[in-house]
């Protein structure tokens, strides 16, 4: 692994050894000035101010769609994104004999372009304003009861967002960053007419599936377009046939010049979570118990929906994005288990923690507080332990469509006899469009012996609890039971619902809460019964939560302290917020013995071709290779056309489709992946083997020039030859 040395000892000598490890961070865009000197020294041409500039060149071309990150790249509303995020919109738009999933997809005029669903979005930052001042006083003045400051923060969040939300067409969040030391409010644009421009077949976007996932040396050419529209005054509006493109203030350009081994590269997006400062009682629990656990679980039903969808082709569409995304997570949390043991993860957590404890512990009294706020923390860790399987079990059974869709529509009736403001936060009036949109979009997601399939499997798994966990008291009544011929039974009392049909389930929409408590809607009659419960539920988290607010950051604090003291530099962990990380591409050493190179070539995706999915490319694809047509994308260096390649960044989840930059900022792929060894680094940062996986922009370029051609968009992009 020669270009991984190479490229340490180039960081070294650079004079970067006070960090302790290049890659490592998730900066917030406020850290820029305390990046400036590093990302100038790894590589970086722009300048520190240009960069800072969120709403200007080139940071202002990178959006969010809400889980994924994507990036505008034409003056006419074109945004670049992951297949793999386009993959819901591709799936809303397939049936089992239109099927975009598998044949991709291609818009030649905008009119051909298809609604990528109604809850499909695309978030321009506009502004950011720190607001930690105001919610901290919030919290202060609502004394010692934990639930009343818990409800003092949604109260002040809720007026915030109202207020920033003043002026038509902008969505705004309030982010809490360490653990509620620092709150930050978001301000963005929200495009609500997005469209699909264009989608490689799945044999390219997905290829390798789920067996390549979060693995390297990877071919995927996970890459899809969209574009934004908006009114034609300009201003966000719902999808409707005379919107007009979105002329965005700026859009990144691809690259002009190749990259290579040890080249600087740079990645802005919205990562979703770490856990990198948690408690290691924390990540026992979840080492432990919860991703074993919830792994198993998803292992077993994504079989079950493997074995439904071979025998009936619409199963198999409609559950394709559903299957993926419990694929995903199963798969990752396996890789994190095995990567929590190779870097002895708990270990190295709980060598961690004692430091910190026994520093607090030196400085006496200015100690103290830390101390007791970390005692607290524990104590709640403690408290969810006794009803994890349950709560796991009913959850996912109240989680499942019918059902599911039947409990939030009765809590959205509930909610809305009250004043907006008054409405617990995803119920008010700002947020029926989005359950609007769950609603209609179930139908194309949603099979009726399917979904009790899945009813059946997480009854089973709550009536085989033992009988002291056994005590959801709603559900004991509906089962009159406690083995698997009780669940049975429930599943076809169940079924007798209406609510598969899109009609009724907008009838409900608009329903009132005394229709549903005189409905005789099976699955409606449940989601009224257990709602008291589901109500005691969330009071008891909001206590929870309330005796967090003040525990959290105060340990967080501590911890950062200490870190600081040992010259570490301090980034709060991922909270779905705009975050920088860069770096250079590089290689790693899996095991011993063992070199990846950082880039995989055309030839690498005919090597693995099987003829049978994931792994059968298209003939066109094929043929090119044969004929070594490459379309004057090649690169000397690798003598061929890079197709993914990897990187020492730091990125998660939330992070895909983030455009990567290189050093002039232009766009040279998209970041879509980690490595499997990279995983574990959500709680542990391991910086030897961490490695973001990006397919290259000149495999998109050659896939829409040479295999599923896409002349318009090449235009488009300036690209063409
Ligand atoms: N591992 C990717 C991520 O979390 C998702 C890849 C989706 N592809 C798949 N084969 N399930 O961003």
């Amino acid at each position: 692994m020669r270009s991984n040395l190479l490229a340490f000892s180039i960081v070294a000598s650079l004079g970067l050894a006070q960090v302790a490890h290049a890659a490592e961070g998730m900066w917030v865009p406020q850290q820029l000035p305390e990046i400036a000197g590093p990302l100038q020294k790894a590589g970086l041409k722009l300048s520190a101010e240009q960069l800072a500039d969120l709403t200007g060149d080139p940071m202002g071309a990178v959006v969010a769609l809400g889980g994924c990150t994507a990036s505008f790249v034409s003056p006419q509303g074109l945004v670049v994104t992951n297949h793999h995020c386009a993959y819901g919109a591709i799936q809303l738009n397939s049936t089992a004999e239109k099927n975009l999933i598998k044949d991709g997809f291609n818009a030649p005029r905008t009119s051909d372009e298809l609604s990528a669903g109604p809850n499909a979005r695309v978030f321009v930052l506009d502004q950011i304003t720190d607001v930690t001042t105001q919610a901290k006083a919030a919290i202060a003045a609502a004394g010692k009861d934990p639930l009343a400051r818990t409800r003092a923060l949604e109260a002040f969040d809720k007026s915030q967002v109202a207020a920033c939300e003043a002026d038509a067409g902008f969505r705004c969040r309030l982010y809490s960053f360490s653990g509620g030391n620092t709150y930050r409010l978001f301000r963005n644009l929200e495009i609500k007419d997005v469209r699909l421009v264009y989608a490689p077949p799945g044999s390219v976007g997905k290829f390798g599936g789920d067996i390549d996932n979060w693995m390297w040396p990877r071919h995927t050419g996970d890459f899809s377009f969209y574009r934004a529209y908006v009114g034609k005054d300009g201003k966000p509006a719902p999808f409707s046939a005379d919107n007009v493109p979105y002329q965005p203030k700026h859009f990144l350009k691809f690259a002009d010049q190749p990259l290579g081994a040890d080249d600087f590269v740079m990645v802005a997006g919205y990562p979703g979570r770490t856990n990198r400062y948690a408690l290691a009682g924390e990540f026992n629990e979840t080492a432990d118990w919860t991703y074993p656990t919830i792994a198993r679980h998803y292992n077993a039903v994504l079989k079950l929906i493997e074995g439904a969808g071979k025998a009936d082709a619409d199963v198999k569409v409609k559950y394709a994005a559903t299957a993926a995304s419990l694929n995903n997570v199963a798969k990752n949390y396996a890789g994190q288990l095995e990567g929590f043991t190779r870097i002895d993860a708990a270990g190295q957590k709980q060598a961690e923690e004692a430091q910190v404890l026994a520093w607090l512990k030196q400085q006496g009294a200015a100690g103290k507080p830390a101390l007791a706020a970390h005692a607290q923390l524990i104590k709640h860790l403690e408290a969810g332990r006794a009803t994890r399987e349950r709560d796991l079990f009913v959850g996912q059974f109240n989680n499942t469509a019918a059902v599911g869709s039947a409990i939030t529509l009765y809590r959205l009736a509930i909610e809305r006899s009250k004043p907006d403001a008054e409405r617990e936060v995803g119920y008010q009036d700002r947020d029926l469009p989005t359950i609007e949109g769950s609603v209609r979009q179930m139908e194309r997601r949603y099979v009726a012996k399917m979904d009790q399939q899945l009813q059946q499997y997480w009854l089973n798994q709550y009536v085989g609890l033992p009988a002291a966990q056994r005590d959801n008291a709603v559900l004991n009544q509906w089962l009159a039971g406690s083995d698997a011929n009780a669940a049975t039974a429930l599943v076809g009392k169940l079924a007798g619902t209406q609510l598969g049909s899109l009609d009724e389930r907008l009838k409900w929409f608009k329903a009132d809460r005394a229709a549903f408590e005189a409905s005789n809607d099976p699955v409606i009659q449940y989601a009224v019964a257990v709602m008291p419960e589901l109500l005691k539920q969330e009071e008891q988290k909001k206590i929870r939560e309330g005796e967090s607010l003040l525990a959290r950051p105060l340990y967080l604090q501590a911890l950062a302290d200490y870190k600081k003291s040992k010259g570490e530099f301090v980034y709060p962990d991922a909270n779905l917020s705009l975050r920088i990380t860069f770096g250079n591409v590089m290689g790693y050493q899996p095991k011993d013995g063992v070199a990846f190179t950082p880039f995989t070539t055309l030839e690498g995706v005919v090597a693995k071709e099987t003829g049978a999915d994931p792994f059968d490319s298209p003939k066109a694809l094929l043929d090119a290779v044969k004929a070594k047509r490459y379309g004057g994308l090649e690169d000397q260096r690798i003598g061929s056309v890079p197709v993914n390649f990897l990187s020492n960044l730091d990125i998660t989840g939330g992070n895909s489709g983030s455009p990567v930059l290189d050093a002039h900022g232009k766009l040279v792929g998209l970041a879509f992946d980690g490595n499997w060894e990279s995983v574990s680094s959500n709680w542990v940062f391991d910086p030897i083997m961490t490695r973001m996986i990006a397919v290259d922009s000149r495999y998109m370029q050659w896939i829409m020039q040479e295999v599923a051609p896409a002349p318009e968009l090449l235009k488009e992009l300036d690209l063409a030859k």
